[in-house]
């Protein structure tokens, strides 16, 4: 369904809505890739540091969906930043994933005091060129990172992927993304189930539609032109989370939920993250 892709500024379709899977271990990957596939899912967001590359790639392969119905993102890990590295790692990941190309390779972090993401995003560069990759952008970058990178390469990013939620909104980044036709992702999109879907505003608005919470602020992120990866290794949950495309929240609702902004983060500060500072 057309409505369900979102078209990246190369043009590449991308599925509005992924299946995280940071922490899926090997064991729970199966039954939720199985899951994910029967439900619509095509999209599947990894990355090397998850360390489960292998299992995402062999779950993939134990269904017959074929690889190009497939939409695959894997990230660089910080420890792996430089030109040369980047290549060696972006390898590594295809191979854990038994694929001979990705759809989007992104930077996990730009560990700016580093002063390794202009040339990682080269390689890259080099990779997108070759066809080794679909498309490529970055992950956890603030506007200060954009700049440095737009001005230093070539290629506009395809993707940004950061922290939102209702509570930490990112409007202003967003607004920037939007202008320069850098697709946002949130990741963290139902703030990992901590507080936020039983706020009385998203339950009593979930109340309205027949609809979950999780549906709720789902469909919120869709309202502000976001890609999202919600993470679930629950079969149920899984299919709730990508069955949201038979409604549309009213604006008042869309603000309401705005107004949930406090702008607080759960997850890292990029700007505190260096090489080695995450494992
Ligand atoms: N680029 C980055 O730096 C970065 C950082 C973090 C995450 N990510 C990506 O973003 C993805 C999503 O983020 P996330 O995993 O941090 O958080 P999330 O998707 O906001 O939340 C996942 C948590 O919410 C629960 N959940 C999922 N669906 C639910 C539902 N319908 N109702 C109630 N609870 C539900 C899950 O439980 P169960 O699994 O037990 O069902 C899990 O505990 C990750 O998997 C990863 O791919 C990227």
């Amino acid at each position: 369904m057309i409505e369900d892709v979102y078209y990246l500024n190369n043009s590449y379709p991308m599925p509005k809505v992924g299946l995280g899977v940071y922490k899926i271990t090997e064991e729970e990957m199966e039954t939720s890739i199985e899951a994910a596939l029967a439900a619509g899912y095509r999209a599947f967001d990894t990355a090397y540091f998850y360390k489960n590359e292998i299992a995402l790639g062999n779950a993939l392969k134990h269904s017959d969906i074929p690889r190009e119905d497939l939409f695959i993102t894997s990230k660089l890990w910080n420890d792996y930043q430089g030109y040369d590295k980047t290549i060696e790692y972006f390898t590594k990941s295809i191979e854990n994933l038994g694929t001979d190309y990705l759809d989007l390779f992104l930077i996990h972090w730009p560990c700016e005091e580093n002063d390794l993401f202009i040339e990682s995003y080269k390689a890259m560069e080099k990779l997108y060129e070759q066809g080794w990759v679909r498309a490529i952008g970055v992950c956890n970058f603030k506007q200060h990172h954009l700049e440095r990178l737009m001005e230093e390469t070539d290629v506009v990013p395809a993707v940004n992927q950061i922290e939102v939620h209702p509570y930490f909104n990112q409007q202003e980044l967003q607004d920037f993304c939007d202008k320069h036709d850098i697709a946002v992702t949130a990741w963290m999109p139902l703030m990992r189930n901590q507080g936020l879907l039983d706020n009385p505003i998203i339950t009593d608005i979930a109340k309205r539609y027949d609809k979950t919470p999780a549906q709720i602020v789902l469909r919120w992120h869709l309202a502000h032109n976001r890609l999202i990866i919600p993470k679930s290794k629950t079969p149920d949950r899984i299919r709730e989370n990508i069955d949201i495309f038979d409604f549309n929240l009213e604006l008042t609702d869309i603000a309401q939920i705005d107004n949930l902004n406090v702008n607080e983060r759960q997850g890292k500060d990029p700007d505190k993250v260096a090489i080695g500072t995450l494992k």
